[in-house]
């Protein structure tokens, strides 16, 4: 892996004007983050959080208000930079009366690619997204996830160096969302540099090497996964069962939080007071099931985060 930058947003902002009064929309509100050239790089936030809103003005569709982007060292929109990207839009819309070969075998020829040379492209592509065994079926006749599959294709097929990814795990089930993220994987094995954005946060702290979190327009948090991730305070889950009424105003002294689960209870605490509430509990007689530490997951610290911002914001 690289250093080279690859990308870079710096001072990023866009304000819509919306309806008869001209309501001002702050959707970007100053971002700033750079992905350097192999990384698998997450783009995340809620709904309405501004994400699309600058994978736009990365892809040149939109202009920002203020703020500035690089891609490749270029300006965004240039054909020497349009040529090294490979876009799938947040809701793509493909003329769904062809068969994923011929609407490759068009988006081949839009991007120049020779006759002989394509044919073998989009067989390889479209085994590459898992899609050959579909391959003579319309696009209509397509599920969510094998639509997805097959927009990722064409979002390779010029064989790009940097694959820009709105929402690919949007509407996916466990398992199509788990194919998305092999693919994705696969593009980095590749060398490719991957910038996909995503409001579903769970399970994708080990597939993103950096993230940049943001809501409502502004960036919570931008720099390695890990980093973000170990902000996510160890805390201690102690299931216990049968335990005796008397102990709980000694068990609350020490814990986090109590919840009940039928004659089940889970208790989070810190490190430091799970041995005490261990010893309560077996004193007691209760029975201790499972002590087991935990961090909080990313979905966790960004809550966490979102809710507290000023003091968190970092770089
Ligand atoms: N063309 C537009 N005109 C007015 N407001 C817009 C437009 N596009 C996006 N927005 C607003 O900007 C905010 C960010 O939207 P968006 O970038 O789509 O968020 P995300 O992709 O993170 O869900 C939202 O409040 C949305 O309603
Ligand atoms: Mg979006």
């Amino acid at each position: 892996m690289s250093d080279q930058t690859i990308l870079t947003v710096a001072g990023l902002k866009k304000t819509f004007k919306v309806g008869f009064q001209r309501k001002v929309v702050n959707a970007v509100q100053g971002l700033d983050f750079s992905v350097n050239a192999g990384e698998i790089y997450g783009f995340l936030g809620p709904n309405g959080a501004g994400k699309t809103t600058t994978i736009k003005m990365v892809m040149d569709l939109i202009r920002p208000s203020a703020g500035s982007v690089k891609v490749f060292g270029d300006s965004p929109g240039t054909l020497a930079s349009r040529r090294r990207i490979g876009y799938l839009p947040e809701h793509p819309y493909f003329y769904d009366y062809l068969k994923p070969t011929e609407l490759l075998e068009f988006f081949g020829r839009l991007h120049g690619i020779k006759k002989i040379t394509r044919r073998k492209r989009i067989h390889e592509l479209l085994e590459q997204v898992g899609l050959t065994h579909a391959k003579d079926r319309t696009l209509r006749r397509y599920s969510k996830g094998m639509l997805q599959r097959f927009g990722l294709a064409q979002a390779l097929i010029g064989d790009p160096d940097l694959v820009i990814l709105d929402e690919p795990l949007s509407g996916l089930d466990p398992i199509g969302r788990k194919e998305m993220k092999d693919i994705v994987s696969g593009l980095k094995a590749e060398g490719k540099t991957v910038f996909f954005s995503s409001h579903i946060l769970a399970d994708i702290e080990l597939l993103c090497d950096k993230i940049a979190m943001i809501d409502e327009g502004r960036l919570l948090y931008a720099g390695p996964t890990r980093d973000f991730v170990v902000k996510g305070q160890l805390e201690v889950e102690i299931i216990a069962s049968n335990v005796p009424e008397g102990i709980f105003t000694a068990l609350e002294a020490h814990a986090d939080s109590i919840n009940s689960f039928g004659s089940r209870q889970k208790i989070l605490c810190n490190r430091d007071s799970a041995q005490q509430l261990v010893k309560l509990l077996v004193e007691s007689s209760a029975m201790v099931e499972s002590v087991v530490p935990r961090s909080e997951t990313l979905e966790e610290v960004f809550v966490r985060t979102a809710q507290h911002p000023q003091a968190e914001v970092s770089k």
